[in-house]
């Protein structure tokens, strides 16, 4: 038996940056993992390997759209699938080793295989028990499905099975405009298949910006990509190599089907926490069945902590990052802090899309003074000698302190432009600080400087 100062269930971004955090912090440190890599779904089923889908099919949306224009003639790219999809195996590979690496480096084990937890300080993997001071569970999320749809991963498929497929598809039905279903929807239409998303809302990406969100259906629209709002989705029914989705509109009841040769269900993912043992140790979970923690990432369960997308939030990498860190900062009796009004969202279609803070909707809602600071990004030079015009920022101020209150970017980079204005608002910024820096030109980010000039005296190229 071993005995450590902290066990992590599981290694995703939540459970193994809390892992080396904990490490740094002299605490004898391991990590269980089942999965035969480290990194859990965003590694190895999730964020990576889309991103490597996404940036090589928009290499060939560049190549087939914008290359004759700038001189590069020529024939377009045909693609090899086989090899695309070796590509972001190989992705994946670096990554993943990159974290056992950093294992090594920071004298944390790896206690491969599944975990349950028989006893408070006691977490048995395999046959073996060992011993733990602490217990952090970082297990994760899993896809939840509808009722009357049986995903084969092969035909009707999750983010995990879309990954994967065999060959690109004819026709594809996504279920669910959120964000898996427009990345993953945006890669196939790319590649040449007809994709239509078939959506609950009126709106796709729920929760987001009304702005953004009819501007980016626009701009999806525009790229190919059929959209059918308002329409639940009752069953998907496989048949061979075909599936067959049925939904009522929401407006009328009728009912409507769509055939596909692959199927994407993306209609949100559940916690996972399965096999644990949580129920016999009195571990109490929310009404949606999350883990429910204290401020401090506590369970109702002392010595048992828990971070990441098995507890309340956004399930998003980067929020169980922060978590994991403030996590292992209480546990070696620090101070951990997450700001939960600073955490950023992106999506990397293309144009990008992020947002931080509040939305345009929330503080009418409120019945809050604000102000809004907007530009084009058809007024900043870079993008527009790039093809990258469409899109904007759209700044949210505070109308009598003009602190900045939110951001919504819709445009190139936009998922690294957003956190100028994150620091900005972790310092409490006004409109008129980001107005006041200095912003290289030409860069993209000047259209962040502009929004923020838009929310005082006007910008300068609109
Ligand atoms: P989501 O919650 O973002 O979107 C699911 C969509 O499915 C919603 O718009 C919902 O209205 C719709 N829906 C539900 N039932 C339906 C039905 N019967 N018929 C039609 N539509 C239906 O979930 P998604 O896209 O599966 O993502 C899961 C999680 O993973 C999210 O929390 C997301 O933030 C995270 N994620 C984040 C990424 C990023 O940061 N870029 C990338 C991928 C996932």
């Amino acid at each position: 038996m071993s005995s450590y100062d902290v066990i992590i269930i599981g290694s995703g971004p939540g459970g193994y940056v809390s892992a080396i955090r904990c490490a740094q912090l002299g605490l004898k440190t391991a990590c269980v993992e089942g999965r035969d890599t480290l990194g859990g779904t965003c590694l190895n089923v999730g964020c990576i390997p889309s991103k490597a889908l996404l940036h090589a099919t928009h290499m060939l949306h560049e190549a087939e759209h914008n290359f004759a224009q700038m001189g590069l003639k020529g024939k377009s790219p045909s693609v090899d699938w086989k090899q695309m999809l070796s590509y972001k195996q190989s992705t994946i590979d670096t990554n993943t080793k990159g974290i056992e690496f950093l294992f090594k480096k920071n004298k944390i084990d790896w206690l491969k295989g599944w975990a349950t937890i028989p006893e408070v300080g006691k977490v048995k993997v395999g046959d073996e028990v060992h011993e733990a001071k602490n217990i952090v569970i970082a297990t994760g999320s899993e896809p939840a499905s509808l009722p009357g749809i049986d995903v084969d991963e092969q035909v009707i498929v999750t983010s995990t099975g879309a990954l994967s497929v065999n060959k690109v598809p004819n026709k594809m039905v996504v279920i669910g405009a959120g964000v898996i279903g427009l990345e993953l929807g945006s890669v196939y239409a790319r590649l040449g298949a007809e994709v239509t998303v078939v959506e609950y809302l009126d709106a796709i990406t729920p929760g987001m910006d009304g702005e953004i969100q009819k501007n980016f259906m626009r701009i999806l629209k525009k790229q190919g990509i059929n959209f059918v709002l308002g329409a639940a989705v009752q069953s998907a029914e496989k048949s061979k190599a075909k599936a067959t989705v049925s939904y009522k509109l929401r407006k009328d009841d009728s009912e409507h089907q769509l055939d596909a040769d692959l199927v994407l269900v993306a209609t949100g993912r559940k916690p996972f926490h399965d096999g644990l043992g949580l129920d016999k140790l009195g571990v109490k979970l929310t009404d949606r069945g999350q883990v429910a923690v204290n401020d401090q990432w506590q369970t109702s369960v002392e010595g048992i902590y828990a971070i990441g997308d098995v507890i309340e939030g956004p399930m998003l990498a980067h929020k169980a990052e922060d978590e994991g860190m403030a996590a292992a900062e209480v546990i070696a009796g620090k101070h951990g802090h997450v700001n939960y009004g600073v955490i950023p969202g992106v999506i990397y279609t293309h144009p990008e899309v992020s947002n931080v803070g509040v939305t345009e909707e929330q503080l009418k809602k409120e019945g809050r003074a604000y102000k809004v600071g907007k530009f084009s990004f058809m007024g900043n030079a870079r993008a527009k000698a790039v093809f990258a015009g469409e899109g904007f920022v759209k700044l949210l101020a505070d109308k009598d302190t003009d602190r900045i209150l939110g951001a919504h970017i819709i445009g190139p980079g936009a998922g690294d432009l957003i956190h100028e204005i994150c620091v900005a608002m972790e310092f409490g910024a006004s409109a008129e600080d980001l107005a006041m820096t200095c912003h290289a030109h030409p860069t993209y980010s000047e259209a962040v400087r502009e929004a923020a000039l838009a929310c005082g005296d006007g910008p300068i190229h609109m």
